[in-house]
């Protein structure tokens, strides 16, 4: 199957803050009804160009043996690919009895794989980059918060493998910003301080200017900082 330059101009890409678009799909775990099946959790949809690829194989196996540490986050896994289920079956097989990559073996993906031989869903998603290939999906990531909604999108071409560290943090940091109310700045981890909200929210300018706002440091009126440990997001975002 090829999409054509014309076909995905005539498809809305979904955007943050847009609501995921529902889909129903055959998987490797069954069939999903999206997202209403992972209502109450995070999720993290991703597509891959193609089964039985190096990058797209180390990109499964480094995300499989995460899974626990998405799963502690609140956070479900859904891979997509436009292979058929059993390719999907047969390449996961391949991995598991196989493939060994950064000191990892033996490992069992036993997150749903959509397969999407008609391109529906990958169309939906804005999978498909004709530019990059017609015929494949990039390497998307869509971050679905429980409710629903997207909250970040990422594309990444054919040539380059994910940082997995980087999707597991930007969980931790919309996670950290929904709880605490708060904005994280750039290269933040867990114990960084963290960005207030502009003033009203949290004092007054002139409060924050004049460090009455406790735990708030202010450089100017516009940049506000206020630290919390590891231990208190992690509890927040509990
Ligand atoms: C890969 O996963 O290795 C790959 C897939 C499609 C194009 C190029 C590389």
């Amino acid at each position: 199957m090829r999409i054509t330059m014309e076909e995905t101009i005539a498809t809305p890409m979904p955007r943050i803050g847009d609501p995921a678009p529902e889909f129903t799909a055959v998987t490797t775990q069954g069939d999903i009804n999206f997202p209403g099946d992972y209502k109450g959790s995070w999720v993290i949809l991703f597509s891959h160009p193609a089964d039985f690829t190096p990058v797209c194989t180390t990109e499964f196996m480094t995300f499989a043996s995460m899974q626990d540490e998405f799963a502690e986050l609140n956070t479900k896994l859904v891979g997509l690919s436009v292979d058929g289920l059993y390719s999907h079956i047969a390449w996961l097989r391949t991995i598991k009895d196989k493939i060994e990559f950064n000191g990892m073996k033996d490992i069992e993906v036993t997150f749903p794989l959509i397969e999407d031989i008609t391109m529906k869903v990958a169309e939906k998603y804005g999978m498909i980059m004709p530019g990059e290939d017609s015929t494949k999906a990039v390497r998307a990531v869509f971050v679905i918060d429980p409710k629903g909604t997207i909250r970040t999108i990422i594309y990444y071409p054919l040539s380059l493998g994910r940082n997995f560290d980087e999707l597991k943090r930007v969980i931790v940091a919309l996670q950290a910003a929904d709880a605490l109310e708060v904005a994280t700045p750039a290269d933040w981890r867990p114990g960084d301080r963290v960005i207030v909200p502009p003033a009203g929210s949290c004092g007054t300018a002139k409060e924050r200017m004049d460090g009455e706002v406790e735990g708030v440091e202010c450089v100017d009126w516009f940049f506000c900082t206020k630290a919390y440990s590891e231990d208190e997001v992690f509890a927040a975002i509990k």
